[in-house]
């Protein structure tokens, strides 16, 4: 049976595969927990891995030796790494967090002797990390010491299949000089440092604004050389890029008689940037260009996976609905892949069978993925199983093995959000109903708030049966506060009630995190929306007045809370969502009094003034937090260069991401940011902007269309807008006083929100 060779070739790969020392994980430790080096032991029981009789899954056992050191042993450096974490977060009450970072010192300077042994196992062998987009999304302009953060969190949390797409651009430049393309015939083709994934994906080419620098390649390539070997030493197998089959439109000179097709348009972009050219998998050269880039490949990071990344037809469809077409189009291209390396295995996105479901029927899907004809040769990664799960209706992907994913996050919008029980109970029942199902992964397009339910997730790999959240959350509540004396309890009764609504949505009308509608451009319809992009919360927003009210209490019983980084990052978060939903209050009594008639301009420019001191209010808050800061993803865009002109084509690229989204605002607003000076400097005009209108405007003469031209004017300018680094405003360092004050100042004012 097929599925019994797949365990057998899981267990070659991770036997074969694995680094047999365990460097990686005591480099870890000296990184982490500089001061405990010493105390701990680890020790590789390679002879537990499963057999060829046996599915490999990770297993630990975490006991105190005689000597008083913490022995952590294990069959993977990844379940050593995840043993590890199992004693810091269940008995040091310690953890690492993203934008809190390392907190493992935190605890006491001597470490807790273990009575009895702590013991876990992997449910799965695979735990997946990352989205393609979230490459651009949050880590375009992430540093090394970003990247070592995030894959630390990554190997104690168990995470041992990341994507790696960093850099490759690299590889495509080698690959395509090599046929005879000039720089102009690349140049044109890469998409800008903010918008590499979706030229990644063939959604997009070009890039607006100046062209992708060949330092900008370079660079990024260094860093995909450091991220790999980390990734290697940590036990992780990264799934790495090969040949997609997108091409420059300068293959039809180079290669007149190259099979090519041109693309679908995307998302409504112009011709000139989408549209891809697609080299046909049929045409031999789709084999020597893959044979090219895997080789370049393996030679610049070693030969350290199977596992190749590979999506053709992601938001963009076929050139044809024929069957016996999608059929070869997958035949060949997996023929392409094990002619380079007889052991590939083909990874895909499954998103395209939930966004493009009325072209993806089951009879396309099936001959598509059939043309790879041994199932275990692909893992498809079911994108957004706690929302859409398409395992089911797709009878798990015809017998490839696939990955259950939570999704949750669209373009890093930062709402409070989470599915609880679709996320412990659902990958359970999949598990004993799909065979094939080989993994539990996060396919966040953002990597941001909400990190309990990323955690959540990744723990529920090493858990049998639903994890019981009520439990969890005091845990992770105990550690996301440790180190600045005793955890009061209103956080955790705070958190208890956030964990029942905040994080319980079972409203499928509201699918992912929420975005504010005040990060929207006005209108007067149209601004509470469903789906994946909701600005409808599910729950009373008085809950979250309570909690806010419970936490911030909580600083009175320790006042050292403000020191807390995780504390200070709470508190600006849980705020930011109190003040968007006491916005939609405010919005929806401007429309009421706008549309009903004998409605005073005094009354309509109050109501607005009101809007407006709300948002920069917030706008003072989040600029307290880096994590919350225009300008921290600014400079992180500047810092990438040391040539001026460079400088301003990555802020450009920066500040268009998260506002227009293209040239002229083809997805505008989608990966929109509550974020200190964003606020002040977008939000904020553009409404001030609709109250001017309303004023001047009957609502009978009212004209979207006029309307959005002037917003349209004001949003392109501010692309370009205090660019060379002088609109730095916002304090760059963690300022837990300045928080408190200005939060005693809300809670203590006559139009406190808080109430
Ligand atoms: C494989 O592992 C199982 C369970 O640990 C064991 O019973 C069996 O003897 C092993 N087989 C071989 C060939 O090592
Ligand atoms: C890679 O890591 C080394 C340290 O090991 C560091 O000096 C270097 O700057 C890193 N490369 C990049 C591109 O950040
Ligand atoms: C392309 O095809 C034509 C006609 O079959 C042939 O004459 C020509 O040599 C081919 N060109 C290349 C570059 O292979
Ligand atoms: C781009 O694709 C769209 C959708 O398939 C099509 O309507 C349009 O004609 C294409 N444009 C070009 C220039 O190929
Ligand atoms: C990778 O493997 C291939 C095929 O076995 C071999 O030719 C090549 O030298 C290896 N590359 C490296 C960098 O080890
Ligand atoms: C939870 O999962 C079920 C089953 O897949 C689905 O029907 C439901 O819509 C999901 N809930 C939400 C809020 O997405
Ligand atoms: C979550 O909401 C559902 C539906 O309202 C309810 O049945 C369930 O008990 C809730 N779970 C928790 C943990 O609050
Ligand atoms: C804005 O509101 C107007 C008036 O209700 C409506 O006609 C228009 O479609 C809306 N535009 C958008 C983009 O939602
Ligand atoms: C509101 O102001 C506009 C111009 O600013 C004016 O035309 C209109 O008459 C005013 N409406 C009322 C009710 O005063
Ligand atoms: C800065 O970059 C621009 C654009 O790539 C280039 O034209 C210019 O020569 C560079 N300046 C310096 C001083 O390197
Ligand atoms: C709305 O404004 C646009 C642009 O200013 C204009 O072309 C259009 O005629 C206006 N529509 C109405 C109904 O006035
Ligand atoms: C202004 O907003 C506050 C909440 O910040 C609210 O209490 C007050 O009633 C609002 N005033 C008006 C005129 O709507």
């Amino acid at each position: 049976m097929l599925l019994s060779s797949f365990w057998i070739w899981a267990t070659y790969l991770i036997l074969g595969l694995a680094a047999q020392s365990t460097q990686g994980i005591l480099d870890l430790v000296e990184r982490r927990l500089p001061n405990h080096v010493d105390d701990f032991e680890f020790r590789l029981l390679t002879n537990w891995a499963g057999n060829s009789t046996k599915p490999t899954n990770d297993n630990y056992i975490v006991s105190s030796t005689t000597a008083g050191k913490i022995l952590v042993e294990g069959n993977s450096l990844s379940a050593l790494s995840s043993g590890l974490h199992r004693y810091l977060t269940d008995v040091v009450h310690v953890d690492i967090f993203w934008y809190i970072g390392n907190q493992l010192e935190v605890g006491p300077s001597t470490l807790p002797a273990l009575n009895a042994a702590l013991t876990g196992s992997s449910i799965v062998p695979w735990r997946y990390h990352f989205n393609t987009v979230t490459f651009s999304y949050t880590a375009a302009f992430w540093t090394w010491e970003d990247w070592e953060l995030e894959l630390d969190w990554l190997a104690l949390r168990g995470v041992n299949l990341p994507l790696a797409w960093v850099g490759q651009e690299k590889i495509l430049v080698e690959v395509f000089q090599e046929l005879g393309m000039t720089d102009d015939d690349l140049f044109s083709y890469f998409s800008g440092p903010a918008f590499q994934s979706w030229n990644r994906f063939g959604n997009i080419q070009g890039s607006w604004g100046g062209d992708l620098p060949l330092e900008w390649i370079d660079n990024q390539f260094e860093m995909q050389k450091n991220i790999t070997k980390r990734m290697v030493e940590l036990g992780m197998t990264p799934v790495l890029p090969c040949f997609t089959g997108f091409v420059p439109r300068a293959i039809s000179r180079v290669l007149p008689n190259a099979t090519i097709v041109n693309g679908s348009d995307w998302s409504g972009f112009p011709a000139e940037y989408t549209n891809v050219t697609f080299l046909e998998p049929v045409d031999p050269t789709f084999a020597a260009l893959q044979k090219s880039f895997i080789t370049k490949q393996a030679d610049a990071l070693g030969n350290i996976t199977h596992i190749y990344t590979l999506d053709q037809y992601n938001e963009n469809n076929p050139y044809s609905i024929d069957l016996d077409y999608l059929r070869n189009v997958s035949y060949n291209t997996w023929q392409s892949l094990k002619a380079v390396d007889p052991d590939a295995i083909w990874m895909m996105q499954g998103w395209l069978f939930f966004s493009l479901s009325s072209f993806w029927t089951n009879e396309r899907i099936e001959a598509y993925l059939g043309g790879v004809e041994d199932d275990k040769d692909m893992i498809v990664i079911d994108l957004f199983s706690e929302t859409a799960p398409q395992w089911q209706r797709t009878n798990s992907y015809f017998g490839k093995p696939w990955l259950w994913c939570q999704l949750h996050n669209f373009g890093g919008n930062l709402g409070l959000y989470g599915q609880i029980m679709n996320v412990t109970i659902n990958p359970i029942e999949a598990l004993a109903n799909s065979s094939s199902l080989v993994g539990f992964g996060l396919t966040m397009e953002g990597q941001e708030g909400n990190e309990i339910m990323y955690d959540l997730l990744l723990d529920q790999a090493w858990s049998a049966s639903p994890i019981e959240t009520a439990t969890y959350f005091s845990n992770w509540v105990t550690r996301r506060y440790a180190g600045n004396g005793p955890v009061p309890s209103e956080l955790y009764i705070a958190w208890e009630m956030m964990r029942t609504t905040v994080y319980n949505n079972t409203n499928s009308s509201v699918q992912a995190v929420t975005k504010s509608i005040f990060e929207l451009t006005p209108n007067i319809t149209g601004m509470f929306r469903a789906g994946h992009h909701s600005t409808a919360i599910t729950y009373s927003p008085n809950t979250l007045v309570t909690a806010f009210n419970l936490m911030f209490n909580a600083s009175k019983t320790n006042p050292e809370l403000w020191n807390n980084a995780a504390y200070q990052y709470d508190m600006v978060d849980v705020t930011r969502q109190v003040f968007s939903n006491s916005f939609d209050q405010m919005y929806r009594s401007l429309v009421s009094a706008y549309t009903s008639s004998n409605t005073s301009n005094t009354t309509i420019s109050t109501l607005g003034k009101n809007m407006t001191s709300l948002l920069t209010t917030l706008d003072r808050v989040l600029s307290t937090n880096p994590a919350f800061s225009l300008s921290t993803w600014l400079s992180a865009a500047r810092a990438e260069s040391t040539n001026a002109t460079l400088q301003s084509f990555y802020e450009y690229n920066a500040r268009n991401q998260i506002t227009l989204w293209g040239p002229s605002g083809e997805i505008s607003d989608y990966a929109s940011k509550s974020w200190g000076g964003l606020l002040n400097g977008y939000y904020v005009p553009r409404w001030q902007m609709f109250v001017s209108y309303l004023l001047e405007v009957p609502v009978a003469r009212y004209n979207y269309t006029e309307l959005n031209s002037r917003f349209l004017a004001f949003e392109l300018k501010w692309q370009t807008q205090g660019m060379n680094g002088t609109v730095q405003q916002t304090v760059l360092e963690q300022a837990g006083g300045k928080l408190q004050i200005l939060l005693e100042g809300v809670v203590g004012s006559s139009d406190n929100v808080f109430r």
